[in-house]
Protein backbone atom coordinates (compact mmCIF):
# COMPACT_ATOMS: atom_id res chain seq x y z
CA UNK A 1 0.00 0.00 0.00
CA UNK A 2 3.06 2.34 0.28
CA UNK A 3 4.00 2.63 -3.26
CA UNK A 4 0.32 4.70 -4.12
CA UNK A 5 0.76 6.82 -1.12
CA UNK A 6 4.67 7.53 -2.11
CA UNK A 7 3.88 7.69 -5.66
CA UNK A 8 0.96 10.87 -4.38
CA UNK A 9 3.69 12.76 -2.69
CA UNK A 10 6.80 12.48 -5.20
CA UNK A 11 3.72 13.73 -8.12
CA UNK A 12 3.23 16.46 -5.77
CA UNK A 13 5.24 17.34 -2.70
CA UNK A 14 2.53 18.32 -0.04
CA UNK A 15 2.95 22.28 0.49
CA UNK A 16 5.39 23.58 3.53
CA UNK A 17 3.83 23.89 6.53
CA UNK A 18 4.74 24.99 9.67
CA UNK A 19 2.51 24.83 12.71
CA UNK A 20 3.23 27.12 16.19
CA UNK A 21 0.98 24.75 18.37
CA UNK A 22 3.63 21.86 17.40
CA UNK A 23 6.84 23.97 17.85
CA UNK A 24 8.64 21.84 21.06
CA UNK A 25 8.18 25.08 23.20
CA UNK A 26 4.26 24.59 22.88
CA UNK A 27 4.40 21.12 23.27
CA UNK A 28 6.49 20.43 25.81
CA UNK A 29 4.72 23.22 27.85
CA UNK A 30 1.48 21.15 27.73
CA UNK A 31 3.54 17.81 28.53
CA UNK A 32 4.44 19.87 31.95
CA UNK A 33 0.87 21.41 32.31
CA UNK A 34 -0.34 17.69 32.26
CA UNK A 35 2.11 16.49 34.79
CA UNK A 36 5.46 14.87 33.03
CA UNK A 37 8.47 16.74 33.32
CA UNK A 38 10.31 16.04 29.80
CA UNK A 39 13.91 18.00 29.47
CA UNK A 40 13.56 21.66 28.42
CA UNK A 41 12.69 22.26 24.97
CA UNK A 42 15.76 24.27 23.77
CA UNK A 43 17.81 21.27 24.51
CA UNK A 44 15.03 18.28 23.21
CA UNK A 45 15.80 15.68 20.97
CA UNK A 46 12.68 15.81 18.13
CA UNK A 47 11.55 12.92 15.32
CA UNK A 48 9.07 14.05 12.93
CA UNK A 49 7.40 10.89 11.56
CA UNK A 50 6.06 11.70 8.01
CA UNK A 51 7.82 14.89 8.03
CA UNK A 52 7.14 16.06 4.13
CA UNK A 53 9.92 18.74 3.15
CA UNK A 54 10.75 19.86 6.38
CA UNK A 55 9.62 22.96 6.94
CA UNK A 56 8.37 22.50 10.31
CA UNK A 57 12.12 20.83 11.49
CA UNK A 58 13.79 23.67 9.72
CA UNK A 59 11.85 26.06 12.04
CA UNK A 60 12.36 23.97 14.86
CA UNK A 61 15.82 23.56 14.40
CA UNK A 62 17.01 27.48 13.39
CA UNK A 63 14.49 28.76 16.54
CA UNK A 64 16.45 26.09 19.00
CA UNK A 65 20.10 25.94 18.26
CA UNK A 66 20.47 23.75 21.04
CA UNK A 67 18.33 20.70 19.80
CA UNK A 68 18.73 17.68 17.66
CA UNK A 69 15.93 16.87 14.80
CA UNK A 70 15.55 14.23 12.79
CA UNK A 71 12.51 14.50 9.99
CA UNK A 72 11.68 10.56 8.42
CA UNK A 73 9.53 10.44 5.27
CA UNK A 74 8.43 8.08 2.74
CA UNK A 75 8.58 10.20 -0.37
CA UNK A 76 12.54 10.52 -1.63
CA UNK A 77 11.98 13.77 -3.44
CA UNK A 78 10.23 15.15 -0.49
CA UNK A 79 13.85 14.30 1.66
CA UNK A 80 15.45 15.06 -1.45
CA UNK A 81 13.91 18.76 -1.16
CA UNK A 82 13.76 19.11 2.28
CA UNK A 83 17.71 18.32 2.39
CA UNK A 84 18.41 20.79 0.11
CA UNK A 85 16.34 23.53 2.22
CA UNK A 86 18.30 22.28 5.41
CA UNK A 87 22.02 23.20 3.83
CA UNK A 88 24.26 24.58 6.38
CA UNK A 89 21.54 23.98 9.92
CA UNK A 90 24.04 21.67 11.52
CA UNK A 91 21.47 20.10 13.93
CA UNK A 92 19.05 19.14 11.41
CA UNK A 93 19.13 15.35 9.27
CA UNK A 94 16.73 13.73 7.02
CA UNK A 95 15.96 10.04 6.78
CA UNK A 96 14.04 8.53 3.88
CA UNK A 97 12.29 5.36 4.87
CA UNK A 98 9.28 3.52 5.22
CA UNK A 99 7.40 3.40 8.74
CA UNK A 100 6.95 -0.21 8.45
CA UNK A 101 10.66 -0.92 7.97
CA UNK A 102 12.39 2.34 9.83
CA UNK A 103 15.52 1.68 11.20
CA UNK A 104 16.75 4.24 13.85
CA UNK A 105 19.13 1.85 15.53
CA UNK A 106 18.82 2.43 19.60
CA UNK A 107 18.39 6.59 19.24
CA UNK A 108 15.85 8.04 21.61
CA UNK A 109 13.95 11.25 21.46
CA UNK A 110 12.20 13.41 24.33
CA UNK A 111 9.60 14.57 21.17
CA UNK A 112 8.31 12.26 18.78
CA UNK A 113 5.77 14.28 16.19
CA UNK A 114 3.44 12.56 13.70
CA UNK A 115 1.33 15.77 12.48
CA UNK A 116 -1.09 14.81 9.96
CA UNK A 117 -0.24 11.08 9.03
CA UNK A 118 -2.22 8.47 10.53
CA UNK A 119 -5.58 9.73 8.77
CA UNK A 120 -3.86 8.97 5.42
CA UNK A 121 -2.02 5.43 5.96
CA UNK A 122 -3.41 2.41 5.97
CA UNK A 123 -3.56 -0.20 9.45
CA UNK A 124 -0.03 -1.78 8.97
CA UNK A 125 1.34 2.24 9.02
CA UNK A 126 -0.55 2.93 11.93
CA UNK A 127 0.46 -0.26 13.46
CA UNK A 128 4.06 0.82 12.68
CA UNK A 129 3.98 4.64 13.99
CA UNK A 130 3.28 3.95 17.12
CA UNK A 131 5.61 0.84 16.94
CA UNK A 132 8.48 3.20 15.97
CA UNK A 133 7.03 6.08 18.74
CA UNK A 134 7.47 3.20 21.50
CA UNK A 135 10.85 1.88 20.45
CA UNK A 136 12.43 5.59 20.46
CA UNK A 137 10.70 7.41 23.17
CA UNK A 138 13.12 8.43 26.02
CA UNK A 139 11.47 7.39 29.11
CA UNK A 140 10.80 11.00 30.17
CA UNK A 141 9.67 11.75 26.73
CA UNK A 142 6.38 12.88 24.74
CA UNK A 143 4.98 11.70 21.36
CA UNK A 144 2.26 14.00 19.65
CA UNK A 145 0.14 12.23 17.32
CA UNK A 146 -2.44 14.13 14.97
CA UNK A 147 -5.34 12.71 13.68
CA UNK A 148 -8.39 13.21 11.98
CA UNK A 149 -11.37 12.23 14.14
CA UNK A 150 -14.81 10.86 14.46
CA UNK A 151 -18.02 11.60 15.10
CA UNK A 152 -16.75 15.33 13.40
CA UNK A 153 -14.88 14.30 10.94
CA UNK A 154 -18.13 12.05 9.13
CA UNK A 155 -19.47 14.72 7.21
CA UNK A 156 -15.92 15.28 5.49
CA UNK A 157 -15.53 11.84 4.68
CA UNK A 158 -18.61 11.83 3.31
CA UNK A 159 -17.83 14.69 0.59
CA UNK A 160 -14.59 13.33 -0.08
CA UNK A 161 -16.62 9.85 -1.34
CA UNK A 162 -19.08 12.47 -3.32
CA UNK A 163 -15.45 14.71 -4.64
CA UNK A 164 -14.10 10.34 -6.08
CA UNK A 165 -17.63 10.12 -7.36
CA UNK A 166 -17.40 13.14 -9.58
CA UNK A 167 -13.60 11.49 -10.57
CA UNK A 168 -14.36 8.97 -12.14
CA UNK A 169 -17.59 10.02 -13.96
CA UNK A 170 -15.16 12.63 -15.41
CA UNK A 171 -12.48 10.09 -15.74
CA UNK A 172 -10.02 12.62 -14.22
CA UNK A 173 -6.29 11.48 -13.13
CA UNK A 174 -5.51 11.02 -9.49
CA UNK A 175 -4.85 14.04 -7.52
CA UNK A 176 -6.84 16.48 -10.72
CA UNK A 177 -8.61 19.00 -7.76
CA UNK A 178 -11.54 19.67 -10.77
CA UNK A 179 -13.49 16.93 -9.10
CA UNK A 180 -13.46 19.28 -6.12
CA UNK A 181 -14.84 22.39 -8.29
CA UNK A 182 -17.23 20.20 -9.85
CA UNK A 183 -19.13 19.13 -6.40
CA UNK A 184 -18.64 22.44 -5.10
CA UNK A 185 -20.43 23.84 -7.94
CA UNK A 186 -23.76 21.72 -7.48
CA UNK A 187 -23.97 22.31 -3.30
CA UNK A 188 -23.09 25.44 -3.58
CA UNK A 189 -26.26 26.29 -6.13
CA UNK A 190 -28.37 23.57 -3.57
CA UNK A 191 -27.12 25.36 -0.84
CA UNK A 192 -28.73 28.68 -1.53
CA UNK A 193 -31.99 29.11 1.08
CA UNK A 194 -31.44 25.81 2.74
CA UNK A 195 -32.84 26.31 6.16
CA UNK A 196 -32.16 22.45 7.62
CA UNK A 197 -30.76 21.80 10.71
CA UNK A 198 -27.22 20.14 9.12
CA UNK A 199 -27.12 23.11 6.71
CA UNK A 200 -24.47 25.16 9.01
CA UNK A 201 -22.24 22.29 9.28
CA UNK A 202 -21.98 21.73 5.11
CA UNK A 203 -21.45 25.61 4.55
CA UNK A 204 -18.25 25.10 7.15
CA UNK A 205 -17.17 22.36 5.23
CA UNK A 206 -18.04 24.14 1.66
CA UNK A 207 -15.95 26.66 2.74
CA UNK A 208 -13.45 25.36 4.48
CA UNK A 209 -12.93 23.12 0.91
CA UNK A 210 -13.27 26.55 -1.15
CA UNK A 211 -10.24 27.77 1.15
CA UNK A 212 -7.47 25.61 0.64
CA UNK A 213 -5.27 25.43 -1.81
CA UNK A 214 -4.94 22.89 -5.14
CA UNK A 215 -1.97 21.00 -4.00
CA UNK A 216 -4.01 20.61 -0.11
CA UNK A 217 -7.00 19.65 -1.31
CA UNK A 218 -5.24 17.43 -3.84
CA UNK A 219 -3.47 15.68 -1.01
CA UNK A 220 -5.93 15.95 1.77
CA UNK A 221 -9.23 14.84 -0.12
CA UNK A 222 -8.07 12.90 -2.88
CA UNK A 223 -5.32 10.92 -1.91
CA UNK A 224 -5.34 6.74 -1.32
CA UNK A 225 -6.40 6.67 2.43
CA UNK A 226 -8.77 8.60 4.93
CA UNK A 227 -9.98 6.95 7.64
CA UNK A 228 -10.81 9.15 10.43
CA UNK A 229 -10.55 7.62 14.04
CA UNK A 230 -12.64 7.68 17.26
CA UNK A 231 -10.28 9.05 20.12
CA UNK A 232 -11.10 5.36 21.85
CA UNK A 233 -9.57 3.88 18.61
CA UNK A 234 -6.52 5.85 18.86
CA UNK A 235 -5.59 5.32 22.44
CA UNK A 236 -6.35 1.43 22.17
CA UNK A 237 -3.41 1.34 19.29
CA UNK A 238 -0.80 3.35 21.90
CA UNK A 239 -2.09 0.89 24.51
CA UNK A 240 -1.09 -2.09 22.23
CA UNK A 241 2.97 -0.80 22.32
CA UNK A 242 2.58 0.26 26.00
CA UNK A 243 2.15 3.78 25.22
CA UNK A 244 -0.39 5.93 27.32
CA UNK A 245 -2.62 8.71 26.74
CA UNK A 246 -1.45 12.21 28.42
CA UNK A 247 -3.63 14.55 26.79
CA UNK A 248 -5.06 16.58 24.01
CA UNK A 249 -3.07 20.39 22.98
CA UNK A 250 -5.78 22.41 23.10
CA UNK A 251 -6.50 22.35 26.42
CA UNK A 252 -10.44 23.22 26.09
CA UNK A 253 -10.70 19.04 24.09
CA UNK A 254 -9.48 17.65 27.73
CA UNK A 255 -10.09 20.09 30.79
CA UNK A 256 -13.65 18.60 31.51
CA UNK A 257 -14.09 20.55 34.26
CA UNK A 258 -14.66 23.67 31.74
CA UNK A 259 -17.62 21.91 30.25
CA UNK A 260 -20.99 23.33 30.53
CA UNK A 261 -22.94 22.01 33.89
CA UNK A 262 -25.26 19.48 31.85
CA UNK A 263 -22.11 17.72 31.00
CA UNK A 264 -19.89 17.84 34.03
CA UNK A 265 -23.20 15.80 35.90
CA UNK A 266 -23.48 13.58 32.51
CA UNK A 267 -19.51 12.71 33.15
CA UNK A 268 -19.59 12.16 36.63
CA UNK A 269 -21.46 8.71 36.37
CA UNK A 270 -19.95 6.07 38.46
CA UNK A 271 -19.11 3.96 35.86
CA UNK A 272 -17.60 6.87 33.89
CA UNK A 273 -13.72 7.14 33.47
CA UNK A 274 -12.05 9.89 32.16
CA UNK A 275 -11.28 8.30 28.20
CA UNK A 276 -15.07 7.59 28.30
CA UNK A 277 -16.33 10.35 29.41
CA UNK A 278 -13.52 11.96 26.27
CA UNK A 279 -14.92 9.93 23.86
CA UNK A 280 -18.45 11.42 25.21
CA UNK A 281 -17.19 14.95 25.02
CA UNK A 282 -16.02 14.28 21.53
CA UNK A 283 -19.66 14.03 20.82
CA UNK A 284 -21.06 16.52 21.91
CA UNK A 285 -18.46 18.75 20.32
CA UNK A 286 -18.80 17.12 16.81
CA UNK A 287 -14.64 17.25 17.63
CA UNK A 288 -13.05 16.75 14.17
CA UNK A 289 -9.46 16.89 14.96
CA UNK A 290 -7.30 15.76 17.72
CA UNK A 291 -3.66 16.62 18.54
CA UNK A 292 -3.06 13.41 21.21
CA UNK A 293 0.04 13.67 23.56
CA UNK A 294 1.21 10.08 24.74
CA UNK A 295 3.82 8.82 27.14
CA UNK A 296 5.31 5.90 28.00
CA UNK A 297 2.58 3.60 29.93
CA UNK A 298 5.35 3.52 32.80
CA UNK A 299 4.74 7.89 32.91
CA UNK A 300 1.12 7.62 33.06
CA UNK A 301 0.81 7.60 36.64
CA UNK A 302 1.71 11.50 36.90
CA UNK A 303 -1.21 12.80 34.80
CA UNK A 304 -3.79 14.07 36.55
CA UNK A 305 -7.38 15.19 35.57
CA UNK A 306 -6.38 18.59 34.37
CA UNK A 307 -4.02 20.77 33.64
CA UNK A 308 -2.00 21.77 37.11
CA UNK A 309 -2.06 25.57 37.58
CA UNK A 310 1.11 24.95 40.14
CA UNK A 311 3.04 24.10 37.10
CA UNK A 312 2.38 27.64 35.22
CA UNK A 313 5.11 30.01 36.89
CA UNK A 314 8.05 28.41 35.42
CA UNK A 315 6.35 28.99 31.66
CA UNK A 316 6.48 31.73 29.97
CA UNK A 317 3.63 33.69 28.08
CA UNK A 318 2.60 35.56 24.51
CA UNK A 319 -0.28 37.53 25.42
CA UNK A 320 -2.58 38.10 22.26
CA UNK A 321 -4.82 40.48 24.45
CA UNK A 322 -5.02 44.66 24.62
CA UNK A 323 -7.21 46.81 26.31
CA UNK A 324 -9.77 47.94 24.59
CA UNK A 325 -9.29 51.23 26.63
CA UNK A 326 -5.86 52.25 26.28
CA UNK A 327 -5.80 54.22 29.09
CA UNK A 328 -7.10 51.18 31.60
CA UNK A 329 -5.02 51.14 34.58
CA UNK A 330 -4.61 47.98 37.02
CA UNK A 331 -7.16 48.21 40.17
CA UNK A 332 -9.86 49.11 37.62
CA UNK A 333 -13.38 47.65 38.52
CA UNK A 334 -13.32 45.88 35.40
CA UNK A 335 -10.89 45.94 32.27
CA UNK A 336 -12.21 44.63 28.85
CA UNK A 337 -9.44 43.20 27.13
CA UNK A 338 -9.73 42.05 23.33
CA UNK A 339 -7.80 39.81 21.09
CA UNK A 340 -5.81 42.14 18.71
CA UNK A 341 -6.00 41.62 15.14
CA UNK A 342 -3.69 38.67 13.60
CA UNK A 343 -4.11 36.77 16.81
CA UNK A 344 -2.96 33.07 15.45
CA UNK A 345 -6.08 30.72 15.92
CA UNK A 346 -3.92 27.47 15.73
CA UNK A 347 -5.18 25.02 13.04
CA UNK A 348 -5.83 23.04 16.71
CA UNK A 349 -9.09 25.29 17.51
CA UNK A 350 -9.80 26.16 13.64
CA UNK A 351 -10.01 22.17 13.36
CA UNK A 352 -12.03 22.14 16.67
CA UNK A 353 -14.53 24.72 14.90
CA UNK A 354 -14.29 22.95 11.62
CA UNK A 355 -13.90 26.50 9.52
CA UNK A 356 -10.77 27.90 8.73
CA UNK A 357 -11.96 30.23 6.36
CA UNK A 358 -13.26 33.04 8.97
CA UNK A 359 -10.99 32.46 11.94
CA UNK A 360 -8.09 34.89 11.46
CA UNK A 361 -10.45 38.10 11.45
CA UNK A 362 -12.60 37.21 14.65
CA UNK A 363 -11.82 39.68 17.65
CA UNK A 364 -12.87 37.84 20.54
CA UNK A 365 -13.53 39.96 24.05
CA UNK A 366 -13.08 39.09 27.67
CA UNK A 367 -13.20 41.12 30.90
CA UNK A 368 -11.16 41.21 33.74
CA UNK A 369 -11.74 41.92 37.41
CA UNK A 370 -8.63 40.70 39.38
CA UNK A 371 -6.18 43.52 40.17
CA UNK A 372 -2.79 41.34 39.60
CA UNK A 373 -4.07 39.83 35.97
CA UNK A 374 -5.03 43.18 34.98
CA UNK A 375 -1.45 44.23 35.80
CA UNK A 376 -0.12 41.06 34.19
CA UNK A 377 -2.09 41.57 31.14
CA UNK A 378 -1.61 45.19 30.38
CA UNK A 379 2.38 44.38 31.05
CA UNK A 380 2.12 41.56 28.32
CA UNK A 381 0.02 44.13 26.17
CA UNK A 382 2.72 46.56 26.06
CA UNK A 383 5.28 43.87 25.45
CA UNK A 384 3.32 42.29 22.27
CA UNK A 385 4.55 39.97 20.38
CA UNK A 386 7.31 39.68 22.77
CA UNK A 387 6.80 36.94 25.91
CA UNK A 388 7.85 36.69 29.31
CA UNK A 389 8.40 34.52 32.13
CA UNK A 390 5.47 34.36 33.94
CA UNK A 391 6.79 33.79 37.51
CA UNK A 392 8.19 37.08 37.18
CA UNK A 393 4.98 38.79 35.63
CA UNK A 394 3.36 37.41 38.79
CA UNK A 395 6.19 38.97 40.75
CA UNK A 396 6.05 42.16 39.28
CA UNK A 397 2.39 42.29 39.69
CA UNK A 398 2.45 41.90 43.33
CA UNK A 399 1.80 45.03 45.17
CA UNK A 400 -0.98 46.50 43.43
CA UNK A 401 -4.20 47.64 44.95
CA UNK A 402 -7.63 46.40 44.55
CA UNK A 403 -8.93 42.66 44.93
CA UNK A 404 -6.42 40.10 44.30
CA UNK A 405 -6.23 36.94 43.64
CA UNK A 406 -3.83 33.93 44.77
CA UNK A 407 -0.78 32.82 42.63
CA UNK A 408 -3.10 29.35 42.11
CA UNK A 409 -6.06 31.21 41.23
CA UNK A 410 -4.13 33.47 38.70
CA UNK A 411 -2.38 30.77 37.09
CA UNK A 412 -5.83 29.26 36.67
CA UNK A 413 -6.87 32.27 34.90
CA UNK A 414 -4.31 31.79 32.84
CA UNK A 415 -5.24 28.58 31.64
CA UNK A 416 -8.39 29.66 30.98
CA UNK A 417 -7.12 32.03 28.56
CA UNK A 418 -4.40 29.89 27.20
CA UNK A 419 -7.65 27.05 26.42
CA UNK A 420 -9.36 30.17 24.86
CA UNK A 421 -6.35 30.73 22.23
CA UNK A 422 -5.87 34.17 23.68
CA UNK A 423 -2.83 33.55 25.33
CA UNK A 424 0.66 31.02 24.36
CA UNK A 425 2.20 29.39 27.22
CA UNK A 426 5.87 28.15 26.30
CA UNK A 427 8.53 26.06 27.49
CA UNK A 428 11.23 28.19 27.77
CA UNK A 429 11.04 31.16 25.21
CA UNK A 430 8.41 31.35 23.22
CA UNK A 431 9.48 31.08 19.13
CA UNK A 432 9.15 33.65 17.41
CA UNK A 433 7.08 33.19 14.10
CA UNK A 434 8.85 31.09 11.48
CA UNK A 435 10.39 32.85 8.39
CA UNK A 436 8.05 32.72 5.35
CA UNK A 437 9.21 30.02 2.92
C1 LIG B 1 -0.23 14.80 4.92
S1 LIG B 1 1.51 14.73 4.80
C2 LIG B 1 2.00 15.60 6.26
C3 LIG B 1 3.35 16.25 6.16
C4 LIG B 1 3.78 17.04 7.40
N1 LIG B 1 3.82 16.20 8.58
C5 LIG B 1 2.91 18.24 7.64
O1 LIG B 1 2.14 18.23 8.60
O2 LIG B 1 2.99 19.22 6.88
C6 LIG B 1 1.85 13.04 5.22
C7 LIG B 1 3.29 12.64 5.05
O3 LIG B 1 3.46 11.30 5.53
C8 LIG B 1 4.35 10.62 4.68
N2 LIG B 1 4.10 9.16 4.74
C9 LIG B 1 3.01 8.49 4.32
N3 LIG B 1 3.16 7.16 4.52
C10 LIG B 1 4.38 6.99 5.09
C11 LIG B 1 5.12 5.85 5.51
N4 LIG B 1 4.63 4.62 5.36
N5 LIG B 1 6.36 6.05 6.03
C12 LIG B 1 6.87 7.31 6.15
N6 LIG B 1 6.22 8.42 5.76
C13 LIG B 1 4.99 8.27 5.24
C14 LIG B 1 4.03 11.19 3.29
O4 LIG B 1 5.09 10.98 2.36
C15 LIG B 1 3.74 12.64 3.61
O5 LIG B 1 4.88 13.45 3.45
Amino acid sequence: MSDPIRACYEAVHYPALTHPQLHPARLLASARLWGLDPPPAARARMLDLGCGTGAQLRWVAQSLPGSRCLGVDLAETQIREARRRAAGIDNLRFACADLTGLDLGDQVFDLIIAHGVLTWVPDAVKDALFATVARHLAPGGVAMVSYNCLPGAQLREALRMLMQMEQERLGLAPGDVGAAAAMLEVLDTGMDGLDLPHADLLRQQLLRLRAKPPDLLRHDELDPVYEPLYLLEALQLARGHSLAYVADTDLLADWLACYPQSCRQAFARPDMDRFRALQYADFLANRAFRHSLFCRAEAAGAVPAAPDPARVPPLSLRSYLEPIDTGARPGAARIAFRTRAGCPVDANRAALLQSQADQGTQTREVGVKDARMQALLLRCAERCPGAAHIGGLLNEADGVGGAADTDTALCSGLLRLASKGMIELCDGPCPAPPDPD
